[in-house]
């Protein structure tokens, strides 16, 4: 059964606190948390702040996902907000260990983002010292976007590399997962599905969690 972990940036804010209460009560695993910068993406989301706010209303793993530049900076920050996972973009880390080796040290579990157009072999040295691959199947920035088809092959080229080293990385889809792909992403050997407006715009989330849940 893959690990499912709604994305909270198409929560209503508004009742953020009902929205976390739904996930709560659900299968969902993880909650997965988009922080953006308006630098390394054109669009601006939430900060530690909201993280702590969610943090408080939930025992499930509070999964943060920077889209952001210097992650470092607010690695810290991020920890005391109660982030217990924490993905920084290869694309934005000129010294990609060291920010692992960071987040390793806070206590909390490395994942590294790779962007669309990132070549997946780019990933093979960092591989044995993370716990999580979070693999864009869009372009960050927007939540309800499409899933690209392009993404499929990449995943399945990711799994083999993540196989042949004989380690046990996760590797999360984040972008444009719906019911209807759910099963093919899953085919291609992928771990976790991040799902925002799948989940938060969907008649019955809890009933949407439960079907992609169910996904084998
Ligand atoms: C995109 C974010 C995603 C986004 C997914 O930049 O990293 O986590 O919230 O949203 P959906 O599932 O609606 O594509
Ligand atoms: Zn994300």
């Amino acid at each position: 059964m893959p690990i499912i972990a709604p994305s909270l940036l198409a929560a209503n804010f508004l009742k953020l606190e009902d929205e976390c209460k739904m996930l709560n009560e659900s299968e969902a695993d993880w909650f997965h948390l988009d922080i953006m910068d308006g630098r390394f993406v054109p669009n601006i989301s939430f900060g530690p702040m909201i993280v702590e706010f969610v943090r408080k209303t939930t025992k499930k793993l509070c999964d943060v996902h920077l889209m952001i530049i210097e992650p470092e900076k607010y690695a810290e920050a991020f920890k005391k907000a109660g982030a217990d996972g924490l993905s920084v973009h290869i694309e934005a880390c000129p010294d990609l260990q060291k920010n692992i080796q960071q987040i390793i040290s806070l206590g909390m579990k490395p994942g590294v983002a790779i962007n669309p157009d990132t070549p997946i072999a780019d990933l093979e040295d960092i591989l044995p010292s993370i716990h999580h691959v979070c693999f864009m199947s869009v372009y960050p920035g927007y939540g309800g976007q499409h899933f690209i088809p392009e993404s499929i092959g990449r995943i399945k080229q990711l799994r083999r590399m993540i196989d042949e080293k004989g380690l046990n990385v996760l590797i999360e889809i984040d972008g444009g997962v719906t019911v209807e792909n759910a099963q093919s992403i899953i085919d291609t050997g992928a771990d976790v599905l991040v799902a925002g407006n799948t989940v938060f715009k969907s008649k019955d989330p809890k009933a949407t969690i439960h079907e992609l849940k169910a996904i084998h």
